[in-house]
């Protein structure tokens, strides 16, 4: 997704040098938080940064999980016309930070004691080349299944801990006339299933070995088949109208009890609050089926882009800090559905599901178990992600194509895409 050629690289540097452009005191924001729980908290950003008197351009992308958003960034930064800051994640920073597009947040680091401030973990990713580039604003947990009681206690069954008793509790759930587990059919989407699933059925080593060192015994191997034909399996629990549909739409389905279950991210948890609903009553959260000793972990983050404008540089600065103030995480989070990048804030204000979501992040981290997220750009350099997504779709749409080819493809992904 993100591959520049050397001689654009240089073009892009000069462009970026003369963009100059940029009313002082204001930023320019590129994000795709526009469902309805995201665009809420997104707002609690804009508020801040105008009740300090800077300017906000929203510069919002729609397209869950982001791809559209980082095509968009990359035409922008390409013709020297990068925003001031946009959401870039995971290794992905590195790759922005290598063309020399990025600039450093060291000053406001250092005032703010960012490195007591975050776990090493998050502030590591924040980095580049020793320097921070870049503010995490929360931690999403991927691997989490989301259900509506209603729908579950019309079926006759209970919260599933273990993928068998998912597809058992599927088939009881179509039974009762509900669509047992809601979905998008875009790549990104698939993939968020694909990898709660081989998470579930194969456990958090495997999960390490196959999608953040891609080692191809791993991807190639019995236990990757087995991880394909449950995630197959999870088909049988979807309904025909998924193909395109936003995930969005699909949490919806849950809400207006339609569904049964979703598997996704928390950012999920922003549909369901925005809806009036209280997290253990009106739905339910629990980690996705046989991971409750697990965390795929993916954190948003501002990276800021080197401006030579001194009024778009203040304004950068002070958008890094209110950030990680405490204001900004408890009301984004509560909003987001995630839970704050930074473990030192009274979280009596969160619903038990982050709750339960900062318990396992710090449990996971201690025992093992904490993961980055393949899906949401946390665990692999960007075009090999894509190349994944592409084996991860074919497959799940290809009836004829048998799980044991699907390994062999995710390994030649991983190579061709490592060159
Ligand atoms: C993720 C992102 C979340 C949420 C989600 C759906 O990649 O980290 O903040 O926006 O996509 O768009």
């Amino acid at each position: 997704m993100l591959t520049f050629k050397k001689t654009t690289l240089a073009l892009a540097l000069a462009g970026a040098t003369l963009a100059t452009t940029a009313q002082a005191a204001e930023v320019e924001v590129l994000h795709w938080w526009t469902s309805g729980g995201e665009a809420r908290a997104a707002n609690v950003l804009k508020e801040l940064m105008e009740a300090e008197g800077y300017g906000w351009q929203d510069f919002a992308v729609a397209g869950g999980g982001g791809e559209t958003a980082m095509t968009v960034l990359k035409s922008r930064a390409m013709s020297g016309n990068p925003p001031s800051a946009a959401q870039i994640k995971g290794p992905e920073i590195q790759e922005w930070g290598e063309l020399g597009l990025l600039g450093d947040l060291n000053e406001v680091a250092e005032a703010e004691g960012w490195d007591e401030l975050l776990p090493e973990v998050v502030a590591d990713i924040m980095r580049y080349d020793g320097q921070y580039v870049a503010v995490p604003v929360n931690v999403h947990r991927v691997n989490w299944l989301w259900a509506n009681p209603a729908v579950l206690e019309a079926a006759g069954v209970e919260m599933p801990t273990t993928l068998d008793e998912m597809f058992a509790a599927g088939e009881a759930i179509r039974e009762a006339g509900y669509v047992p587990l809601a979905h998008g059919g875009q790549s990104w989407q698939d993939a968020t299933v694909f990898e709660s699933v081989l998470l579930g059925g194969q456990g958090s080593e495997f999960y390490q070995q196959a999608l953040v060192e891609l080692d191809p015994e791993a991807l190639g191997g019995e236990q990757m088949i087995a991880a394909l034909e449950d995630f197959k399996r999870t088909r049988e629990l979807m309904d025909d109208g998924m193909s395109g549909r936003d995930w969005n739409i699909a949490t919806a389905m849950v809400i207006e009890g339609t569904a049964g279950m979703q598997l996704m991210g928390d950012w999920a948890k922003g549909e369901f609050t925005a809806a009036g609903l209280t997290a253990g009553e009106d739905y339910l959260c629990a980690a996705a089926p046989g991971t409750e000793d697990a965390f795929t972990f993916n954190i948003d983050s501002l990276a800021m882009f080197r401006v030579t404008d001194e009024g778009e540089h203040d304004a950068q600065q002070a958008l890094a800090r209110l950030v990680l103030e405490p204001t900004f995480q408890e009301a984004f989070n509560l909003a987001k559905g995630s839970i704050p990048a930074r473990p030192d804030l009274d979280m009596s204000e969160f619903d038990s599901c982050a709750q339960q979501s900062l318990a396992d992040f710090q449990r996971t981290a201690d025992e093992g178990g904490l993961v980055p997220s393949m899906a949401h750009g946390m665990a692999v350099r960007a075009d090999v992600q894509g190349a994944i997504f592409d084996v991860v779709t074919n497959y799940f749409n290809d009836a004829n194509m048998p799980a044991e080819e699907a390994a062999q493809r995710m390994v030649r992904a991983a190579q061709a895409a490592a060159f």
